[in-house]
């Protein structure tokens, strides 16, 4: 989802704009620009990658210069078109603006400006609010780029975090946000400003997170931060924790199949710390304070979208069978606007890698406005969830840069099994039971190892069905929610159309989809529902469907049912998802890789979607 990067301070702006720009690639963009200031405003811009814009700089001679804003853009309001792309200019005072985000009310404003004279060249909201502060600017009566900026913002309503420069301020750099993430980073006479760490942890730790409506005008020698309405605040800087080396690729080909390996180590860490198996009890320090509201909960409501979404799918069936409370699962975008019932003892439980989904933190406000405690399980620390939620347990699994989720699903999964022994040791779960599952948690990394060294059967399996269009994935009960999640990620990376569902349900129309040799991934471990899952892998056989299945280490009955079989070690059933996940995403991977796709940069998606 788009990513802003902007630089003032002593060194050239370009080169530090351009790897800003790569670091943020992950994030999802269809075109980019730049624009330095260097006596006048130079701006270039284009569609495609940021490889692209490289060589349109290199043809226009470089932009030489110490002060400068980039961008990647995810169109929202105008397609994907050099004049859409950012930065915008406005027509009268050589100021250039980028954003992220939204300007809901950008229609009207434009409507009065072009009453005013301007003439526009883009479709963009974002072309609407830099003529707005170009028509606001009034220098010889005090209103600088600040303050003109200040006052546009007090004119949109919608979602923003940007960067302004203009002609006839050297040195000057003004950002703000609301709604869209934007920190800046402190270095030694210089600041950079960007979308997340990972544009500005190669030049510095130290970082100030703007919060909503809040403006930083910064010089080589000062930065100033105030509201909207020009009340000075005072900035927190805090150390980045991130390292470089998190989000380096190493020796892996694509940041997919880092983060599907890491899985092992990323659980180790999402655990470490939490787990008293002597005690029997789940240490959670985000959520201790409201334990006993949590405990007298009468009601869990689990929101998010996409991925996140599966893994709340398998924590609302874990809550009700460890702590025994009635638990939903919603998704936010629909949550957040079908007037959600919210009684008292109700708690919301907004889960997000990113902590930046649009729909998941408003449906965040509207539970919070409607008297629910709100809890956060998210990866980013500090992103607009994780601040906005009452409390949270934060994933731990470190930056995870490939578009389609891996490690955080497995992380979300693990929290929300977290959770439910902290609530179920206090509700119904005895010492021995508690200090049993914990035992399990502890095992599993090593048993999600074991099955990544499945990699090169699954590549080869895989080798065979990715020329199929159509796939379906098959599940019951935990495994329902993998099923789907199987899906998602071959679709969003391979490009195959692939649907999920509860393995019964297939009997109620989906199985008129099958034909001889559609590809139909069956979860089918062992488990309560594993006579079923048989029975539904036979419907398959019986009308031509190939069967290709997870199924339980030792089990050999699955071997005359299925052409293909991935093996997985025997857990618990309520922790079965965290290594039945991992064959579907090494498939998803492998198909991906073998059609030829940018496996960490699928088309059309973004990393987080900030926008509705
Ligand atoms: C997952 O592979 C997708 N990239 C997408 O569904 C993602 O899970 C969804 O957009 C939610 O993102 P979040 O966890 O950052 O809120
Ligand atoms: N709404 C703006 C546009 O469409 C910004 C989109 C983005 O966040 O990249 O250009």
């Amino acid at each position: 989802m788009c990513g802003i990067v902007a630089y003032v301070g002593s060194r050239q702006a370009q080169p530090i704009l351009i790897e800003g720009l790569k670091r943020l690639e992950y994030r999802g963009y269809d075109s980019a620009g730049m624009a330095v200031l260097n006596g006048d405003v130079r701006v270039v811009r284009a569609v495609g990658r940021v490889s692209v814009l490289e060589e349109r700089l290199s043809g226009a001679g470089g932009l030489a210069g110490t002060l400068g804003i980039a961008h990647t853009r995810w169109a929202t309001h105008g397609g994907v078109s050099e004049a859409n792309a950012h930065p915008h200019m406005d027509d009268r005072h050589g100021i250039a603006l980028i954003h992220n985000g939204i300007i809901e009310n950008y229609s009207a404003l434009r409507t009065w400006l072009e009453e005013k004279g301007h003439a526009f060249k883009s479709e963009t909201d974002t072309e609407v609010l830099t003529m707005l502060i170009g028509e606001l600017y009034d220098p010889d009566n005090g209103v600088d780029l600040e303050r003109a900026v200040q006052a546009a913002l007090r004119e949109v309503t919608g979602a923003y975090a940007l960067a302004a420069i203009c002609k006839n301020e050297p040195g000057v750099l003004v950002a703000a946000r609301k709604g869209s993430p934007l920190m800046v980073g402190v270095g030694a006479s210089e600041y950079i400003v960007a979308s997340d760490p990972s544009a500005i942890v190669a030049h510095t730790t130290q970082a100030i997170t703007l919060e909503d409506y809040q403006v930083c005008r910064l010089t080589p020698e000062s930065f100033r931060t105030s509201t909207i309405d020009n009340v000075p605040v005072t900035p927190r800087i805090h150390e980045l924790e991130l390292e470089l080396a998190q989000i380096e690729l190493g020796d892996f080909p694509h940041y997919m199949l880092k983060e599907i390996f890491e899985q092992p180590a990323s659980l180790r860490q999402t655990m470490r710390g939490r787990l008293d198996q002597r005690e029997g009890r789940v240490v959670l320090g985000g959520v201790g304070q409201y334990a006993r509201e949590l405990v007298k909960a009468r009601r869990f409501i689990l929101t998010a979208q996409g991925t996140a979404l599966h893994a709340a799918m398998i924590g609302e069936y874990m809550i009700e069978e460890l702590a025994k409370a009635p638990t939903e699962v919603e998704y936010a975008s629909e949550f957040r606007y079908r007037n959600p019932i919210i009684e008292d003892g109700t708690v919301v439980v907004a889960v997000s890698q990113s902590g930046e989904t649009a729909d998941t933190l408003a449906a965040l406000h509207e539970a919070k406005d409607r008297g629910a405690l709100a809890l956060g399980v998210v990866n980013v620390v500090g992103s607009s969830i994780a601040r906005e939620t009452d409390a949270g347990v934060y994933l731990r699994v470190g930056p995870e840069i490939g578009v389609a989720s891996t490690k955080a699903f497995t992380g979300q999964v693990a929290v929300l099994a977290l959770l439910s022994l902290f609530l179920g040791r206090r509700r119904f779960m005895s010492h021995e039971q508690c200090s049993h599952f914990i035992a399990e948690l502890e095992r599993i990394p090593d048993s999600i190892q074991r099955v990544l060294q499945e990699s090169d059967h699954i590549k080869e399996v895989v080798s065979r069905y990715c020329d199929r269009e159509n796939w379906l994935f098959l599940g019951r009960g935990y495994n329902y929610p993998v099923a789907l999640e199987g899906a998602l990620k071959l679709k969003e990376i391979s490009y195959i159309h692939a649907e999920g569902m509860p393995a019964a349900e297939m009997k109620h129309g989906p199985i008129a989809l099958i034909n001889d040799g559609m590809p139909c991934v069956f979860i089918a471990n062992r488990g309560s529902q594993y006579d079923k899952v048989m029975s539904n892998i036979q419907e398959v056989r019986s009308r031509g469907g190939h069967v290709i299945a997870v199924a339980t280490e030792g089990d050999k009955e699955i071997l005359k049912h299925a052409e293909d079989v991935f093996y997985v070690p025997d857990v618990p059933e309520a922790l079965s998802p965290l290594v039945t996940v991992v064959p579907l995403q090494l498939l998803a991977y492998h198909a991906a890789v073998i059609r030829g796709h940018d496996v960490d940069k699928p088309r059309n998606l973004a990393k987080s979607v900030t926008v509705e």
